[in-house]
């Protein structure tokens, strides 16, 4: 059996101070047994302007290993939206690693603490399914989901409204409870974990292709696909709470440090922050917290990367973890 665990860190087509790869590329996954570090391949997307950031930080070296993750730099992008281009590996990943039979995606920004087989463990061996995906931590509608990415600025309105109206001539409807055991029909797409087999393969054949014909999105043609192969073959796209995702991936820093840090590196471009004074205090606009693994980690674990700012947030947004059920606040 091959395993791989993907990290991408071109996809936000953000490219990363130096001082952002050492706290976020350069950390490790923790809690990897012997088992899987023998028998699991970790490998992570970078575009090249992130490459030679990382060279610069002498840490790299030419057997292209940082620590567990396997760096592989991806040239010759197709697409000038850096979003666009990191579906690729995240969406066509069967084709790039054919003989991989399972995998776990996760986003640049997380970071994995715990063994990547307790992971398809529970979320595909127990529950019997082959493709896991997180639900968005609030929204469950893609209506809600195309609105709130207009009003954040993710994507021309233009754009967003041509692709929803075609979905609804194509029968996409309002969430709601008749559309049960769905649970949702926006996924958080921060992590994926998946069997390679020929019906996932497929369904994330068709969901590139919508990343390709419309918006680079991918939040707002999940459920489209998935129902489309829902009505022809008894296959379904398991969903879990974001609660338990963040229970295997967390984010490696928060959104507010980063902005303060690179506030601070534009001034001082040569000197790192002392960790311990930076008091992350201000939450960005909604419109720079969207894409995966954003939503803040609302577990208190030591270390302030992990504190949840998300709390005194004063716009409705928060997400409480209560005796472990995620409560939607509306
Ligand atoms: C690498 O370091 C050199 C000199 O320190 C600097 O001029 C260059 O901009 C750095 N490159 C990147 C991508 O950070
Ligand atoms: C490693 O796993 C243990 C439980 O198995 C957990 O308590 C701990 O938080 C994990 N490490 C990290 C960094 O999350
Ligand atoms: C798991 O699912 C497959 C196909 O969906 C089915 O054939 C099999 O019987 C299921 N196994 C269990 C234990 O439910
Ligand atoms: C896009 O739509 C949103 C909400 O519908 C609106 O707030 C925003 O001003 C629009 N943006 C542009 C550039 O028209
Ligand atoms: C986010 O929205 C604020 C105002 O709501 C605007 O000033 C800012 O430019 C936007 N940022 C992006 C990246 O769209
Ligand atoms: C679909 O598959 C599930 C389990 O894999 C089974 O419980 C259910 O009865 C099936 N539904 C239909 C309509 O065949």
């Amino acid at each position: 059996m091959k395993l791989i665990v993907l990290r991408c860190s071109s996809a936000r087509g953000l490219l990363l101070p130096l001082l952002f790869l050492e706290t976020d590329i350069l950390q490790q996954p923790e809690n990897i047994s012997e088992f899987s570090k023998d028998t699991v391949c970790f490998f992570m997307f970078l575009d090249e302007e992130t490459e030679a950031a990382l060279k610069n930080s002498t840490t790299i070296d030419h057997t292209k290993r940082i620590g567990l993750w396997r760096i592989v730099v991806v040239r010759n992008l197709p697409y000038s939206d850096a979003r666009r281009n990191g579906k690729v590996p995240k969406l066509l990943l069967h084709r790039l690693f054919p003989n991989v039979r399972y995998s776990i995606w996760i986003d640049g920004k997380l970071k994995l603490v715990r063994d990547p087989y307790q992971v398809l463990e529970r979320f595909l061996w127990r529950k019997n399914v082959s493709f896991a995906i997180s639900r968005h931590y609030r929204r469950f509608d893609v209506f809600d989901e195309a609105e709130a990415n207009k009003a954040g600025g993710k994507y021309d309105n233009a754009s967003i409204d041509y692709q929803i109206e075609f979905y609804k001539r194509e029968g996409l409807t309002h969430y709601s409870s008749a559309k049960l055991p769905m649970t949702s029909d926006v996924p958080e797409g921060c992590v994926i974990v998946r069997e390679h087999i020929p019906i996932t393969n497929l369904f994330s054949c068709l969901w590139f292709n919508e990343v390709d014909r419309f918006t680079s999105r991918d939040q707002l043609s999940f459920s489209m696909v998935r129902d489309k192969i829902r009505s022809r073959v008894n296959w379904t796209a398991d969903m879990f709470l974001d609660c338990e995702r963040r229970d295997f991936v967390v984010q490696s820093y928060h959104r507010e440090l980063l902005e303060q840090r690179q506030a601070s590196l534009r001034s001082r471009p040569l000197l790192r922050p002392p960790m311990g004074q930076i008091q992350p205090r201000k939450m960005l606009p909604d419109n720079a917290s969207k894409e995966p693994g954003k939503a803040s980690s609302a577990k208190k674990l030591p270390g302030k990367r992990t504190r949840d700012e998300r709390s005194s947030s004063k716009r409705g947004h928060r997400t409480k973890v209560i005796g472990g059920k995620e409560a939607i606040q509306l």
